[in-house]
C-alpha cells in the first residue's frame, strides 16, 4: 500500500522539494497550507500543473501551526504514516520583532502535532525539523549531534523547545519521533528575505540596470550552506531507519557572507571592490559607483557568527552526502533568477 505523509510547511522552500520527493517515490502527499490573502502556493503549484496524475496523490488541507483542532482533525482524517513537521516562523530576525508569535508556532506548534500523535495514533513516525541555530553561540570548530547548545535568538530558543520536546515524546511514549539538525539549505526557491537569495536576486537585477543597489547587515558572517535538495533526503532517510535518532546535516564547509557576494559576482561577472575602513562597509563597481551598503537595519540583537557542520554521523548511518558543491547551488540560482526576469532583461 502507497504511504502516506503529512507534511507542514509545504508552501515553503523544504516543503515544496520534499513533496516532489515523496511523490517520486510513490507516496500520496498531504500538505498544511494556511489561508492567505494572496495565493501563496506558488512553490507547489508545478506538481498540479506538469502532473495532473498527481492531483490522485496530492492534497492540501487549510490549517495553522497555532490551531490545534484544525491539526487534529486534518490528521485524523487523512491518517498519516509520517509526519514532516517543517512549519515554523523561520526567519531569525523576525523572530526579535514576533517573539511571541515565534514561540506559538515554532514552539508550541510541534507540541500541538505531538500531543496529537500520543492521543491518536503513537504509530505515526515525526520528522521535527531542527536548526543548526541551536548551537548560536558555541564556537567549537565543527559542531555534532554532541556539541551543546546555545541558542541566541527567540526563534532558536523555540526550536530548542521542539527539539527537546520531540526527544521527550520518543523517550516517553516509544513515539518514532526524530530530530534533522540541518545547516542552512539554499536554492531558487529560498525565501526572498533570507540572505542567499537576496544578494543573487539584487545582483542579477544590478547587473541588467533593474535595481541601483543591495542593503546588507552582518558580511562577516559565516555560514555552512548547502542545497534544499539534498537535505529534504536525508529527512527521509533518517525516518526509515529501524531507530529514531537525531542527525546534524551539512556540507562541512563554510563561507562569509561578504565571500558569498564575491562568488555571485564572480558568476555575473561583476567587478567590485570592498571598502571596510568604515563603521559600515560598502563596494563599489567599476564606475566607482556603490552597488553594496551595509546598513544597521539588517544588523541582529545578537548575532550568530559562525557555523559549520559535522555530519559524519548522517553520512556513516543514513549513507547521506550532499550532490552539490556550493559553485553549483549559486549557479543554479543565478539561472534560476535570470529566468525569471527574463522578459524584463529584453527591454535593456
Ligand atoms: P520557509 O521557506 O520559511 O517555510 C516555512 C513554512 O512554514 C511555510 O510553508 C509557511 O507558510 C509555514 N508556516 C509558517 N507559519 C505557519 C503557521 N502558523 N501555520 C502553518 N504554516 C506556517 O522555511 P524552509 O527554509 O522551508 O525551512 C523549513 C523548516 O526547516 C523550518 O521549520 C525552518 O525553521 C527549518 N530549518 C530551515 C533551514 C534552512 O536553512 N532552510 C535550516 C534549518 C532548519 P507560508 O508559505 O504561508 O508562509
Ligand atoms: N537575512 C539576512 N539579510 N541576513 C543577512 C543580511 C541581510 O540583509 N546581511 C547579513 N546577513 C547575515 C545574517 O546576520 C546571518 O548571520 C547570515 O547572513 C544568514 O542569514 P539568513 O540567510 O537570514 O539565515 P540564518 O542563518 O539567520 O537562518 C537560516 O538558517 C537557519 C539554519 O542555520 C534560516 O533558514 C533558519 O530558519 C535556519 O534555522
Amino acid at each position: 500500500m502507497k504511504k502516506c505523509a503529512f507534511i507542514t510547511g509545504i508552501t515553503g522552500q523544504d516543503g515544496s522539494y520534499l513533496a516532489k520527493f515523496l511523490l517520486k517515490k510513490g507516496y500520496k502527499v498531504h500538505g498544511l497550507k494556511r489561508r492567505a490573502s494572496l495565493i501563496n502556493t506558488q512553490r507547489i503549484d508545478d506538481i498540479y500543473e506538469d502532473n495532473f496524475q498527481s492531483r490522485k496523490k496530492f492534497f492540501l488541507h487549510h490549517g495553522d501551526m497555532t490551531d490545534a483542532s484544525s491539526l487534529q482533525s486534518i490528521i485524523e482524517k487523512i491518517k498519516p504514516d509520517e509526519i514532516y513537521n517543517l512549519a515554523a516562523q523561520s526567519h531569525v530576525a523576525v523572530s526579535f520583532e514576533q517573539p511571541e508569535y515565534t514561540a506559538n508556532t515554532t514552539a508550541l506548534g510541534t507540541l500541538r502535532l505531538l500531543e496529537i500523535i500520543r492521543q491518536t495514533n503513537r504509530k505515526i513516525k515525526f520528522y521535527q525539523a531542527g536548526t543548526s541555530e541551536l548551537y548560536g553561540g558555541i564556537y567549537k570548530k565543527k559542531q555534532n549531534e554532541k556539541t551543546p547548545f546555545h541558542p541566541r535568538s527567540p526563534y532558536a530558543i523555540a526550536k530548542l523547545y521542539s527539539h527537546w520536546l520531540t526527544k521527550n515524546y520518543r523517550d516517553a511514549y516509544g513515539i518514532f519521533a526524530c530530530n534533522g539538525i540541518l545547516f542552512n539549505h539554499e536554492s531558487p526557491l529560498r525565501g526572498e528575505t533570507f540572505v542567499t537569495k537576496k544578494i543573487v536576486s539584487a545582483l542579477v537585477k544590478i547587473k541588467y540596470g533593474m535595481q541601483k543597489k543591495l542593503y546588507l547587515g552582518n558580511i562577516y558572517s559565516r555560514r555552512d550552506w548547502g542545497h534544499a535538495k539534498d537535505y529534504v533526503e536525508a529527512m527521509w532517510l533518517m525516518m526509515q531507519k529501524k531507530k529514531p535518532e537525531d542527525f546534524v546535516i551539512s556540507t562541512g564547509k563554510q563561507i562569509s557572507v561578504k565571500k558569498f557576494v564575491n562568488l555571485v559576482c564572480d558568476v555575473l561577472k561583476i567587478d567590485i571592490y570592498w571598502n571596510e575602513k568604515n563603521k559600515f562597509p560598502y563596494a563599489t563597481d567599476s564606475k566607482n559607483k556603490v552597488i553594496i551598503q551595509t546598513s544597521s537595519k539588517y544588523f541582529r540583537p545578537t548575532e550568530v557568527n559562525t557555523l559549520v557542520g559535522d555530519s559524519k554521523k548522517a553520512r556513516k548511518i543514513l549513507k547521506w552526502k550532499p550532490k552539490y558543491d556550493l559553485r553549483k547551488l549559486v549557479n543554479e540560482m543565478i539561472d534560476y533568477e535570470i529566468y525569471l526576469h527574463k522578459n524584463v532583461k529584453k527591454k535593456f
